[in-house]
């Protein structure tokens, strides 16, 4: 019997062999903003390798950069009705979502390092925050870096007061809004597809990036004065429709779990050398000047954006940013 029982085993294994080799592979359609050539895009790219392999092709990951698929905003109600599986948005873009809470990424000099950033998405903190996202229909998987970023311009910016009057193109985020404000700035949301244009043909004057994704979009050519202000983070939450993602069989979701903690560490590895690589690319492209602060004007820029947290205690929470310090200091 035991080998009428192997016999059975073996016929059982065969079959399912054959439905795997006949059954469509399961599509991951993964659509976000910027370049392949960007800390997320090569992320992205490095997951879909990963996933693809560790299932044997059971799942195909498409990937859609460049906003190829969708913009901003339209991304976020796509993966909510299924049309796509999976996003990387910045941290800054939750709140149509009703999750203000993620905008405590965006305060100004919030987190002090990157190790200090780690700290708080790795730990506690974030995995609360991504639970937050559950009751949206939407399962947060892992945080993937971009950067600090630099803020760019039609002229110098030498002093915060440098920045009055500019009109500065921001990400739907209503701290990053009150942080232009502080600085007697006028912001201006616009879907990330459209920055290039916009500051092309001057409907902004500025606006804030890491480096990476200022040179992918070739920004550096249409402004010619950015000032390495490190004032604020820009980060990814990786996220997928839950539903989607609840219904895979159990393997290939941890085999794409496995995927994605491996592409997490990768891109979250190359992010800051990508960044670095960025500045010096744009600083020889000879386009744009870089100006670097002084310890005073720093510290002048940090004097001046440090009402925006308070203000915002309402709108991510005084609780969050409370703890988020104490964690950090
Ligand atoms: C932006 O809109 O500036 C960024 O969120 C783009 C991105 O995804 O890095």
């Amino acid at each position: 019997t035991a080998l009428a029982l192997s016999a059975v085993l073996a016929v059982a294994s065969l079959s399912q062999t054959a439905r795997a080799q006949t059954d469509k592979p399961i599509i991951i359609n993964f659509s976000h903003v910027v370049a392949d050539d960007t800390p997320k895009g090569k992320a992205a790219l490095r997951f879909k390798e990963l996933a693809e392999r560790s299932t044997q092709n059971r799942v195909h990951v498409e990937i859609y950069p460049n906003s190829t698929l969708y913009k901003d905003k339209e991304e976020l109600e796509a993966l909510q009705l299924g049309a796509v599986q999976m996003l990387a948005p910045s941290l800054a873009k939750f709140a149509p979502l009703g999750v203000g809470e993620f905008e405590v990424f965006d305060i100004p000099y919030m987190f002090p390092s990157k190790a200090a950033l780690r700290k708080i998405t790795d730990g506690k903190i974030g995995a609360e925050l991504l639970a937050k996202l559950e009751p949206k229909g939407i399962k947060g998987l892992a945080y993937w870096d971009n950067g600090f970023k630099l803020m760019s311009a039609t002229k110098p910016l030498i002093q915060p007061e440098d920045m009055k009057g500019l009109k500065m193109r921001i990400q739907a985020s209503r701290v990053l809004d009150a942080q232009m404000r502080a600085l007697g700035a006028f912001p201006q949301v616009l879907a990330f597809s459209d920055v290039f244009q916009a500051l092309q043909t001057g409907v902004v004057d500025g606006t804030e990036n890491p480096p990476s994704n200022m040179v992918t979009q070739n920004m550096h050519a249409v402004q010619p004065y950015a000032t390495l202000t490190n004032h604020g983070y820009l980060g990814y939450a990786v996220i997928v429709n839950k539903r989607f993602w609840d219904s895979l069989p159990s393997d290939l979701r941890s085999a794409l779990d496995g995927a994605l903690k491996e592409a997490t560490r990768y891109g979250n590895d190359i992010a800051q050398k990508e960044n670095d690589t960025a500045i010096a690319t744009m600083a020889a492209s000879g386009k744009t000047q870089f100006h670097t602060q002084t310890p005073e004007e720093r510290k002048a820029w940090r004097t001046a954006l440090a009402p925006v947290a308070q203000s915002m205690e309402a709108r991510v929470g005084k609780g969050l940013i409370d703890a988020i310090r104490r964690e950090t200091e």
